[in-house]
């Protein structure tokens, strides 16, 4: 299982958003992609699940392409995305959110992969019955997380877990992120917090403004000074530009649906 994007491009109107990026993520690894807020990150992992309109370059799993693909199918050819915010369903148990992940799959191992879920989420385990929108943040995103691997993936998309999350919590969450990948689950992890993301990833690739500027091993980007500067709070000029922006927000449905 091997995912490569190539020479990228997104627009919407007339905002260019990927300008032609290149990246891969290599069985079994966990790779990074760290930017500031508009960077593309987010960007990126919705062309690869096929719910943004790829303008040219190409996507492809294990030399299959993926662009133009319904996002379902994509689904089942083994990828899948938490999306940035977790977006469980609040009215809805735990159970029936994990439920939720399972709803294309038509093998018998459901009940078997939810207990699974529950092993590495005991926390979820003990709130089977609970309404999701009643859980903490980090529970949330552990339920995302859950719901996710419910779909029986091969590579794991995660936007900015750590978003909004107490740092005790964001170093569970970083861990379970690990074991996740030592089950044999390949990650690409998008993320701001470039601290905790290139600590666990093996390789990283820094965006800026819709284009690649820097890619290395994790333990490599950490001790480049551009990195340390901009990402990792160690600043000495002006702080590192950030752009705000506000869209239109994802709903589980639209991850899941075709
Ligand atoms: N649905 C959209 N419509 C118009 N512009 C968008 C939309 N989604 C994102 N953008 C713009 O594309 C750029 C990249 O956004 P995004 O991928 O969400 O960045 P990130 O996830 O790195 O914060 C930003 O300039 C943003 O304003
Ligand atoms: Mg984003």
């Amino acid at each position: 299982m091997k995912l490569e994007i190539r020479d990228l491009k997104v627009s919407y109107g007339g905002i260019k958003a990927l300008k032609g990026i290149s990246l891969t993520v290599d069985e079994g690894s966990i790779v990074t992609l760290i930017g500031a807020n508009g960077a593309g990150k987010s960007t990126t992992l919705r062309a690869v699940s096929g719910l943004t309109r790829v303008e040219s370059g190409s996507i492809t799993l294990d030399d299959k392409s993926l662009v133009g693909l319904p996002t379902k199918e994509i689904v089942r050819s083994g990828i899948v995305m938490v999306p940035e915010g977790r977006r469980v369903f609040p009215d809805m148990t735990v159970r029936e959110n994990l439920l939720i992940g399972a709803y294309t799959r038509k093998d018998s191992g459901v009940e078997h992969d939810m207990k699974h879920v529950f092993d590495l989420f005991p926390r979820l385990s003990e709130r089977t019955w609970q309404l999701a929108g009643t859980l903490s943040g980090g529970e949330q995103q552990m339920l995302a997380v859950g719901r996710a691997l419910m779909t029986k993936p091969k590579l794991l998309m995660m936007d900015e877990p750590s978003l909004g999350l107490a740092p005790l919590v964001v170093r569970d969450i970083f861990e379970i992120i690990k074991r996740v990948n030592e089950d044999g689950i390949t990650v690409l992890l998008i993320e701001q917090n470039a601290n905790a993301a290139l600590r666990v990833a093996g390789y990283g690739y820094v965006l800026e403004t819709g284009a690649i500027v820097l890619e290395d091993t994790g333990a490599s980007l950490m001790q480049n000074p551009r990195v340390q500067e901009a990402y990792l709070g160690k600043k000495k000029g002006p702080s590192a530009k950030v752009v705000s922006h506000k869209r239109k927000s994802d709903t589980p449905v639209e991850l899941l649906a075709d």
